[in-house]
């Protein structure tokens, strides 16, 4: 099945390898109620000032210039995206823009307990929350955050409030999170609940990131397996979509695995983010961007900031090097990209 793509963009933003973008990842902030380790360091984070950050006018604009070139879906990031005030509002004008199709967002689930009904009412289709544990302790240890019971009852909310399934990312680290596959599959399977596995990525602040880190989906699966038998691979609606979906045999239950480190799904990508202070990036690991933001507040036409889109995309490489001695880490943290 085709993804669909808005009907009749003017031109496309296709690169040298034949990849369409159609998928905008806007973070809203850099700034996080909590400090998980793969992401963000533990303290002194220097955070961009106000003024830095686009508003919600500049980003509703760089989303209608992004459906002329073909931009259909966006996802909000952060950061944490619900620390930014009234975001709501700005889902409520991105669901205006002629052409986008689907609205998502990926949260820590913190603040979820207060804004879950208001982002559905505003038109919010998707929600991803990130939860890597489902034992406070080591919650605290990925996050160095007492939050646990907030998240609880923010995902809570999002059941209440119509979010359905819910969708549960859990970065998998070694040595950390091995215990909690099992009680993360449970939920799956007991409740109308989506967890995804995803492979620690070298996007921490710290410079900490190693191989023998990265808790890999191909060890996961065999733990999952000897617990509650085979496991089925679904196949994805989206051609696009970077998780390996599977099913327990018994019927009961689905698991993803975004095995970004293992098996990444680059020549599949379909993705470009703008960071809060409104530079392009075309990959994760992109070391290098184009600003935008001066050219908003420049004053240029529409014309100029939809060229800079597709020479950000006419320079994307191939795919990330991660497994490449060549690999360098971008020099800013995931916190401050956008996931
Ligand atoms: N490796 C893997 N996943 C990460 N995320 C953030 N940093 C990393 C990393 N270094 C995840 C978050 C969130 C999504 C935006 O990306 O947990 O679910
Ligand atoms: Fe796309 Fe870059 Fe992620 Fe590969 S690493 S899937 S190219 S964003």
């Amino acid at each position: 099945m085709s993804v669909p793509q808005n009907p009749a963009p003017e031109r496309q933003l296709i690169d040298r390898f034949g990849r369409v973008h159609n998928n905008l990842r806007i973070s809203v902030t850099d700034r996080c109620n909590a400090r998980c380790f793969y992401c963000m360091p533990a303290d002194n984070v220097p955070f961009m000032p106000r003024d830095e950050l686009l508003s919600f006018e500049e980003i509703e604009r760089v989303v209608r210039i992004g459906t002329t070139l073909g931009i259909d879906r966006v996802r909000l990031t952060g950061g944490e995206p619900l620390v930014r005030r009234e975001l709501h509002r700005l889902v409520e004008r991105l669901v205006r823009v002629p052409g986008i199709v689907d609205i998502g967002l990926t949260t820590n689930g913190v603040l979820l307990g207060e804004q879950a009904q208001q982002l559905k009412d505003a038109g919010l289709k998707r929600l991803n929350i990130s939860l890597d544990a489902l034992d406070p302790v080591i919650f605290q240890r990925v996050t160095r955050r007492d939050s646990y019971d907030k998240v609880i009852e923010g995902i809570a909310a999002a059941r209440a409030a119509g979010f359905s399934p819910i969708k549960l990312n859990a970065v998998s680290v070694k040595g950390l999170t091995e215990d909690q596959i099992l009680p993360f599959a449970e939920l799956a399977r007991e409740t109308d609940t989506e967890v995804r596995f995803i492979e620690f990525m070298p996007l921490d602040a710290d410079n900490q990131w190693g191989r023998d880190k990265v808790l890999f989906a191909h060890e996961i699966i065999p733990i999952l397996q000897a617990e509650f038998g085979p496991l089925e691979p679904v196949p994805s609606a989206n051609p696009n979509a970077p998780a390996n979906d599977f099913r327990f045999a018994d019927g009961k239950g689905k698991i993803g695995m975004i095995a970004s480190v293992s098996q990444p799904f680059c020549s599949t990508c379909n993705r470009f983010r703008v960071t809060a202070e409104g530079r392009l990036r075309n990959c994760l690991f992109s070391l290098e961007e184009t600003d935008i933001r001066g050219l908003l507040r420049n004053g240029e036409a529409d014309a100029e900031i939809a060229d800079a889109m597709v020479s950000c995309i006419t320079a994307k490489t191939e795919g990330h090097q991660i497994n490449s001695v060549q690999f360098v880490q971008p020099d800013r943290p995931m916190s401050s990209i956008g996931g």
